[in-house]
């Protein structure tokens, strides 16, 4: 997975040594040219009044981690940057943006990809709208396919990525506390669009419908880990580098896993001092509160929630056989390892 630090190259950046374990990254270069070409076009579909407020979600470039699984899933040779693929990467991209506008009006979020976020930017009345905007638009080009099933699937994942975000919100002081629903959650939220990504990149390169469900859930397991390795960052990733507000889980409440299991292992008084930090957003001891994630053993659990889900991911691809989109999403997957195994470092 593209690192979010600012000292790994992502895909889109200058190609890295013969041996260096990011190289295969390089192979995507064509691709996500081709996806920035693609996206960019797509703001002379919106109209002229709001044409900069999406280039300023449109341009941030991030990650790209949802297209790297649209291609890879779907690889067709290193000279093959398939149309079908940018498009339906594009499609992927632009729900994942207008999630993450809805997000950090909701999360409060002040940086995101380095910058100011939209809320922050124009307001959260025009980040809320600007986000349906390129939802809508997403599924207006998914629509563009000759047949409805991209169109179908996207717009079902999106669905279900709401779900998570709103049961998200829904888990209030006391209800829905537990790891149960916060598997739920992410589920819907992270893992269904690295889920769909993989899934519907291996079926529109012709893949019959099991060998494209066996990446599809690949895409599952990954995006869950994913999301828990995300949730651990908060608390032990560096801000400067990830490039994104941190330490806004504990400030908005958020149920994620480390606070859940902080909450379970700290005596009584001390979880119930945690709770109401959360519930009225203070962060004064989120340095107390990340040491005691350390003493407690919360973040070697979390870390080994992250390798099972890796572990798994890898097992799903089985199905697919020794071909060159297995190869690329289970390096793929070594990243995502290594970039936790980093934070492991960073703790320590
Ligand atoms: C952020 O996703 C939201 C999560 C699922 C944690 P990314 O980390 O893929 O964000 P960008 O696209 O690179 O900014
Ligand atoms: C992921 O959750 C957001 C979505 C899947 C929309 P987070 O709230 O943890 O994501 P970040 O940390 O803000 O990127
Ligand atoms: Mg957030
Ligand atoms: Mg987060």
């Amino acid at each position: 997975m593209p690192d979010p630090t600012t000292d790994t190259p992502s895909p889109s950046s200058n190609s890295p040594g013969k041996d260096d374990p990011l190289a295969f990254f390089a192979r995507l270069k064509p691709h996500l040219a081709r996806l920035d070409t693609f996206l960019h076009e797509q703001l002379l579909e919106f109209e002229p009044e709001v044409r900069e407020l999406a280039a300023y979600c449109i341009d941030a470039s991030g990650k790209r981690i949802r297209p790297a699984l649209v291609f890879f899933s779907g690889w067709q040779g290193d000279d093959t940057v398939s149309e079908d693929h940018v498009r339906l990467a594009a499609v992927i991209e632009m729900v994942h943006l207008a999630t993450l506008v809805h997000d950090d009006i909701m999360d409060g979020a002040t940086l995101r990809r380095g910058r100011p976020t939209a809320t922050e930017k124009f307001g959260p009345d025009t980040a809320v709208l600007l986000g349906d905007a390129l939802f809508a638009h997403a599924l207006h080009v998914a629509a563009q396919f000759p047949t409805t099933a991209v169109c179908r699937g996207v717009s079902r994942s999106t669905r279900r990525v709401c779900t998570g975000e709103i049961m998200q919100t829904l888990a209030g002081e006391n209800t829905h506390r537990d790891t149960a629903y916060y598997r739920r959650v992410i589920e819907l939220k992270t893992a269904e669009l690295f889920h769909i990504s993989c899934q519907l990149g291996a079926a529109l390169a012709g893949h019959p419908a099991e060998l494209a469900d066996a990446a599809g859930r690949f895409g599952r397991h990954l995006g869950t880990a994913y999301q828990i390795y995300d949730d651990l960052a908060d608390f032990f990733g560096d801000e400067n580098r990830i490039g994104k507000t941190l330490g806004t889980d504990l400030a908005s409440n958020k149920a994620t896993l480390p606070l859940l299991l902080l909450q379970q292992r700290l005596p009584t008084a001390e979880a119930d001092a945690l709770r109401h930090e959360m519930a009225t957003g203070n962060t004064a001891n989120i340095r107390l509160r990340i040491r005691q994630m350390a003493d407690l053993r919360v973040f070697a659990d979390v870390m080994a929630a992250i390798e099972e889900e890796i572990h798994s991911a890898e097992t799903a691809l089985a199905p697919l056989g020794d071909i060159e989109s297995t190869r690329l999403l289970r390096q793929l997957a070594a990243v995502l390892k290594a970039q936790a195994a980093r934070l492991r470092s960073a703790s320590s």
